[in-house]
């Protein structure tokens, strides 16, 4: 593979004499599970700030749909829920932190409750669900199908009750501000009225999210560009497993809609998949059928599509009670009759498509990056919990339960700074060109369809080496240019990201987990059973 472009430094030119200034002892970046559980444990003993680029609700963790994997049932057990993650972890989890997650899961979730969290239940007690990979039923849910919206939902009324946090909405984080000696002192922000502002922190939390738009089939809203990677990677953190991007199975497949979720819990109560002939397909594919872990079931989907030529296949529940679908799933009732669809009655067309990155900044199993000053939290943090392939429901878990740490973690750090925060001067020139005659949508859709053919389920070096070459040449023209919106910025970091998942899948000379080479379709224990570090 050729040597990457490296990127600028800053996207943007910007001196510290011209812009406005704000000072907070924690700032944290993003207002998913991760952000705000980091927001309220720091405000116990610090001021914080939390910046996020559209409404505070919009984010993957709202869309979250199937629900936390925890440890609850009185015959459940940390160890089994352990051996599972371990296990669909293919080799590369850190053992320690899975246990320490799945250890404090129930802590964390019992206080969810505490402050409101309404999860479902059946005479008083709460109901559990099986997901693939999970070899017992302990997937907790709330309003059937919208676990998501209730753990965000409850975690935002805790903030707005709170006079030690302040949000700033709509405001996006452009860069990170670190000096020589590898240190972050905040970020810089793009504040709707205030316009470029300095942002400086005792300590920043970042909890920007996934990547899922960098390809054209997603589960993730449109917030997901991966920002937060490409801001620690300009600012020199380390970043792991970029190649582990998981596709989720199951995607409502109608031409015109977005790619809504059908949750794997649909799976869990009996759901059955059948190709375009109407046939069940996977107990021939794996012994757990359609409970087989995400990865077998998305490729085995795809080599149905290739083998009946068709765009799709089917999921069934026309079997199970119509009473029980429209109390258990009201939120996709409601999404596919309004195509049409009713599904006690009719099959559900559905696909694969880019839902959850594995990998990201890597951190300690306190939250801290290797930048200091910098933590990381939830879907942009790799801590070592979900290895090469992620359990459905785990990841929920993880930003309850790692925000919490990196907002102890932080605030207890920024009660050793001494003294009030000074800015220091910076002046800084991207030497990006400011003219520019792009259609940003139109590179950006021709990036997550490239990504999408020739990055997705499985990869093969021809195809990853043609994905670099047109990445590379879209760099030449996008990355020398400074852009004033949000949108240029976006495009500028979907592309930075999308050349990372490229030479990561490229540098993986084996299949493990999400990441399928149908050129070494094996597992190579001996060359591969480590990380692959991504350093600017
Ligand atoms: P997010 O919730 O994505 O929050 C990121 C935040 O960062 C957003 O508020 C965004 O606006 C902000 N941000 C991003 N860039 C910037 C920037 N430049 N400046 C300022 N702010 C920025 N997991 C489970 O465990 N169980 C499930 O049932 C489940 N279902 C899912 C269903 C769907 C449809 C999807 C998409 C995911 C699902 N997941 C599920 C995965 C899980 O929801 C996510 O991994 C998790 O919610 C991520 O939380 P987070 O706080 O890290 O990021
Ligand atoms: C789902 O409900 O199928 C998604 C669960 C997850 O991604 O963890």
């Amino acid at each position: 593979m050729k040597k990457r472009i490296i990127p600028k430094r800053y996207l943007i030119s910007f001196d510290s004499h011209t812009y406005s200034h704000i000072f907070t002892d924690i700032l944290v970046v993003g207002s998913g599970v991760a952000g705000l559980s980091a927001a309220i444990q720091a405000s116990k003993k610090s001021s914080v700030l939390i910046v996020t680029k559209d409404k505070i609700d919009e984010n993957n963790t709202a869309y979250a749909q199937g629900g936390i994997a925890v440890v609850l049932s009185p015959e459940d057990e940390v160890l089994k829920h352990k051996k599972d993650t371990l296990n669909a972890g293919q080799g590369l989890c850190d053992a320690s932190v899975v246990g320490m997650i799945i250890s404090e899961g129930p802590k964390r979730v019992q206080e969810m409750i505490d402050w409101g969290a309404e999860f479902d239940k059946e005479n008083d007690h709460l109901i559990f669900t099986q997901e693939g990979g999970h070899s017992f039923p302990r997937i907790i849910r709330a309003l059937g199908d919208s676990t998501g919206r209730e753990v965000e939902n409850t975690l935002i009324r805790c903030i707005k009750r709170n006079k030690n946090i302040k949000v700033f909405e709509y405001t996006y984080a452009i860069d990170l501000i670190t000096d020589d000696d590898n240190v972050c002192h905040g970020i810089v922000a793009w504040h709707p009225k205030k316009g470029i502002t300095l942002i400086w922190a005792k300590q920043t939390i970042l909890a920007t999210g996934g990547c899922g738009q960098v390809y054209r089939e997603t589960t993730n809203p449109n917030v997901a560009t991966g920002d937060g990677l490409a801001m620690a990677y300009r600012a020199g953190a380390t970043l792991q497993d970029l190649e582990f991007v998981q596709f989720h199975p199951t995607t409502l497949y109608i031409a015109g809609a977005v790619r809504f979720l059908i949750t794997e819990t649909v799976r869990g109560e009996g759901g059955i998949l059948r190709n375009k002939n109407g046939e069940r397909f996977m107990p021939k594919y794996h012994e757990r059928a359609e409970l087989a872990p995400r990865d077998v079931v998305s490729q085995s989907i795809l080599k149905e599509m290739q083998n009946t030529h068709h765009t799709h296949v089917y999921l069934d529940i026309r079997h199970i009670p119509k009473k029980r679908l429209y109390t258990r799933f009201p939120k996709i009732k409601e999404i596919c009759e309004s195509f049409g669809i009713d599904i006690s009655k009719d099959l559900i067309p559905v696909r694969p498509s880019a839902h959850y990155m594995i990998g990201g900044i890597k951190v300690d199993r306190f939250s801290m990056t290797t930048i200091k000053q910098l933590y990381a939290c939830g879907e942009i943090a790799c801590t070592g919990m979900h290895g090469a392939n992620r359990l459905g429901s785990n990841s929920l878990l993880e930003g309850l339960v790692m925000g919490n740490v990196a907002g102890f973690e932080a605030s207890k750090s920024a009660q050793n700074v001494k003294g009030t925060l000074a800015p220091f001067s910076i002046s800084e020139t991207s030497g990006g060109s400011k003219t520019s005659w792009l259609d940003l949508e139109d590179i950006g859709n021709s990036l997550k369809s490239l990504m999408w053919r020739k990055v997705g389920i499985e990869r093969e070096e021809k195809r990853l080496l043609q994905a670099e070459e047109m990445i590379e040449m879209w760099c030449r023209y996008v990355m020398d240019k400074e852009f004033s919106t949000p949108q240029g910025w976006e495009l500028q970091n979907m592309l930075l990201v999308a050349s990372l998942i490229v030479s990561s899948a490229y540098t993986r000379k084996e299949s493990r987990g999400v990441h399928h080479r149908t050129d070494y379709p094996q597992t190579d224990d001996i060359h591969w059973k480590k990380h692959i570090l991504v350093i600017r």
